[in-house]
């Protein structure tokens, strides 16, 4: 059975599917695309539907990450259904947690931060409202998270 990782961030149009996407791009160049399957969702309803943003998109493709998908909201289901949750902010983080009941499942949620091994960024930068380096900024920031976590999970298994 592969394991399972979820992504999450606030509108699912920007960060978690850059990070779905990118490590989708990691598990095929280490052909490990029969261990893993990721998905991504937001924690808001704000855009429930809309493909990546196309300045997200675009910074993915600068670095040859292809972002698909449609955004989703998170539901209760997810917290049962994924093996790994991983917070884009600490805002993220804290609305996952309030979600699941008793904090049933807090140890599944992690801050995707915490996987980096060169950056020292703490939370990924939301790029919504700023300029075309933010969303560049994210695609690098995702590339050391991802790599620092697969890397994280082939050796805890
Ligand atoms: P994301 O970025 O959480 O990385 O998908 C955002 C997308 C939309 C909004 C904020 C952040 N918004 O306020 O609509």
């Amino acid at each position: 059975m592969p394991q399972k990782l979820l992504f999450v961030c606030l509108g699912n149009i920007c960060r978690s599917p850059s990070a779905e996407g990118i490590m989708n791009h990691l598990l095929q160049q280490e052909q490990l695309t029969h261990a893993y399957q990721c998905d991504s969702a937001g924690t808001s309803s704000y855009h429930i539907g809309a493909s990546p943003d196309r300045r997200m998109a675009a910074a993915g493709l600068r670095q040859n990450i292809v972002l698909t998908g449609n955004s989703r909201q998170v539901q209760l289901e997810d917290f049962a259904d994924f093996d790994i949750i991983l917070a884009m902010d600490r805002q993220n983080y804290r609305d996952l947690m309030e979600m699941n009941p008793d904090e049933q499942y807090a140890s599944k949620i992690h801050m995707m931060c915490d996987f980096c091994t060169n950056f020292a960024d703490k939370e990924v930068p939301d790029p919504y409202y700023g300029g075309a380096s933010g969303f560049d900024y994210v695609i690098d920031l995702l590339v050391d998270a991802c790599s620092g976590l697969l890397e994280n999970l082939q050796k805890t298994g």
